[in-house]
């Protein structure tokens, strides 16, 4: 098992040989997650870490998949929606094709959440989702859209006060532990692997999505990451970073409009 003192060397590691940059993730939850990967590996110390990292590179997938952090849920931040469908659907609906990207999806609870508000709002016909992550694992999840029914409870009050016209549960088929969402829903989603550090523009879209991704960056990258939005949006287009992340101190908030204040949703202006 490695120990904190390690991590420098990791990451740097990482960043040299992959271009990945974790320098802004919580110490600890790597720490944490580079020993689960060690143990679920059989990499007894950093040596043999190092040398799993450099000579094996097909690993480095399971790596990567081990170490970010996927934790999301279905309407996370009701306010967040609510934001979305009366300060920005309203523009969205003049567009006869609407481009959106969810970068950094997870296993698309909020890739779903928003596709089932646009779809309440008449505009998932006209829409094409385009959601990404960085990992795999995630993306394998995300394409099946298999969720444990735990949760839905708390799922279902966030879709009410987020402004949801009918019952969640009609989104799903459920056998009683778990429940899928419907085919209907994932047809205008594409899911597809992208780095937000190393791949350039995606697709330009109307709307981009990005929550509790930053955060995990530090400020050079945040930068790189937030002009990569820029220049993937036209004149007029969103971009809702949530209220965990702002534009505030990056290089181009200038060339954006606020939207809402808390729940950090700018239009680009020029
Ligand atoms: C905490 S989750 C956020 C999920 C969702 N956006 C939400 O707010 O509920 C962060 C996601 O960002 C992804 N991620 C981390 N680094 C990334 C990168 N460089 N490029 C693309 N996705 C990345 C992780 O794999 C993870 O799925």
């Amino acid at each position: 098992m490695i120990e904190f003192s390690d991590i420098d060397e990791i990451v740097f590691l990482i960043k040299k040989q992959y271009g990945y940059d974790f320098e802004g993730y919580s110490r600890a939850s790597l720490l944490r997650r580079i020993n689960r990967f060690m143990e679920l590996s059989g990499l007894v110390t950093i040596v043999h870490l190092k040398n799993e990292l450099v000579n094996n590179p097909e690993n480095f997938n399971t790596f990567i998949n081990e170490i970010v952090v996927n934790v999301s849920e279905f309407f996370r931040d009701p306010d967040f929606f609510k934001s979305l469908i009366n300060n920005v659907f309203p523009y969205l609906e003049s567009y006869p094709k609407i481009n959106i990207w969810s970068a950094g999806c997870s296993f698309g609870e909020e890739t779903y959440s928003l596709a089932i508000l646009l779809k309440e709002m008449n505009l998932l016909c006209k829409s094409r989702l385009y959601a990404t992550d960085i990992s795999t694992n995630a993306l394998d999840k995300s394409k099946k859209g298999i969720y444990s029914n735990k949760d839905f409870k708390e799922y279902s009050k966030n879709y009410f006060s987020c402004g949801g016209k009918e019952s969640l549960n009609q989104y799903f088929v459920s056998d009683g532990q778990k429940s899928i969402i419907n085919a209907e829903l994932k047809k205008d989603i594409l899911f597809s692997r992208h780095n937000l550090v190393t791949d350039g523009v995606f697709k330009e879209c109307q709307l981009i999505l990005c929550r509790n991704v930053l955060i995990y960056f530090n400020d050079e990258l945040q930068n790189k990451v937030l002009k990569l939005f820029y220049d993937s949006l036209p004149v007029h287009g969103f971009l809702a970073l949530g209220n965990k992340e702002t534009l505030r101190f990056s290089t181009i908030q200038d060339k954006f409009r606020i939207i809402d204040g808390k729940e950090k949703i700018y239009q680009k202006i020029k």
